[in-house]
């Protein structure tokens, strides 16, 4: 930061036009920034992370700032989400180089509170029913996580007033919550979901693909390709005859383990037992690995061909 002001300094790579980002620390300080824009009737964006951003972070970023006058981008890594205190001791922190990348990104506000700033009177979570849409998967696997997610979502939207925020497709249960806790609350914020970037070979970028070894990371591979598999596979297969190839495929890596492997229905977020009745199913997983845990998911459309008419 420029010593003294809240302001990044401009790059001096020439390619850099971009204009400064302004970093606020504190709830009073983006609200005052945003106070020009709301008087303005500017539209607002709002791309919420937890930083160690990557390029499925920023294309939300362009996403936001193609849609709207003005965009905040929070960074904040949650502890109230984290179930496994060493899951959040681990977790990637590289704040400057995330600053250095909204400004590139031309992102006008980046939002970088502390937890008192986020929780003042400590941590009380929020009261809703998520209908059953976190019982399971992540829910099943991280009690606690949807709750604490749902938490700070809600208190970040009460600073930010946002009109529209953008969250990635790759935490599939983690929109679907999201989408509902709006709806619930009546909420006046269009949710925008952003579909997931890829690697080269097919995995879903994430902050915690940073804690893998070279060798882990080329075998985690097998998750896209076993998700790729399955399409391949339905309706041809049975779901349970799906969910077995699946888990195979990837476990004949001893160091990938799959933790679960839903297929289920987008809205309800309820295990498919058969195909009938749904002409789109998610697939969606979670594999423990001797590094990170990683989740994916992918959508099928479930398509019949008719082999004698
Ligand atoms: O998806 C994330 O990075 C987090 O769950 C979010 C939405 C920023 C809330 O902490």
């Amino acid at each position: 930061m420029v010593p003294g002001t809240n302001e990044l300094p401009v790059s001096p790579s020439p390619i850099s036009i971009s204009p400064l980002t302004v970093i606020c620390q504190t709830v009073e300080e983006l609200r005052q920034q945003l106070q020009q824009f709301r008087e303005q009737n500017r539209r607002i964006g709002f791309v919420p992370t937890m930083g160690a951003l990557h390029a499925g972070h920023l294309s939300l970023t362009a996403r936001a700032l193609s849609e709207c006058d003005v965009v905040v981008c929070s960074i904040f890594v949650n502890p109230s989400q984290f179930n496994d205190p060493a899951d959040f001791a681990n977790y990637p922190v590289m704040q400057d180089q995330d600053l250095r990348l909204l400004q590139q990104a031309g992102c006008q506000l980046a939002f970088v509170p502390s937890v008192s700033e986020i929780y003042p009177n400590g941590y009380t979570p929020i009261d809703l029913d998520f209908a059953g849409l976190d019982t399971g998967m992540e829910g099943a696997s991280r009690p606690g996580h949807f709750q604490g997610m749902a938490t700070v979502v809600k208190r970040l939207f009460d600073i930010v007033e946002p009109d529209i925020a953008y969250f990635g497709e790759k935490d599939f249960q983690q929109l679907a919550i999201v989408r509902h806790m709006v709806r619930s609350l009546g909420l006046n914020i269009h949710i925008e979901g952003c579909p997931t970037l890829r690697e080269a070979d097919g995995l879903a970028m994430s902050s915690r693909n940073l804690l893998m070894s070279p060798e882990l990371r080329k075998a985690a591979a097998a998750i896209p390709e076993a998700l790729r598999q399955a399409g391949e596979r339905i309706p041809h297969l049975s779901p349970a005859a799906v969910r077995e190839l699946v888990i195979r495929f990837i476990e004949k890596d001893p160091r990938l383990q799959v933790q679960y492997f839903s297929l289920v229905d987008p809205h309800t977020l309820r295990e498919v037992e058969n195909w009938e009745g749904h002409s789109v199913v998610q697939g969606c997983i979670a594999v423990l690995t001797e590094g990170p845990r990683l989740i994916d998911n992918m959508c099928y459309s479930v398509k019949y061909t008719q082999l004698h008419p």
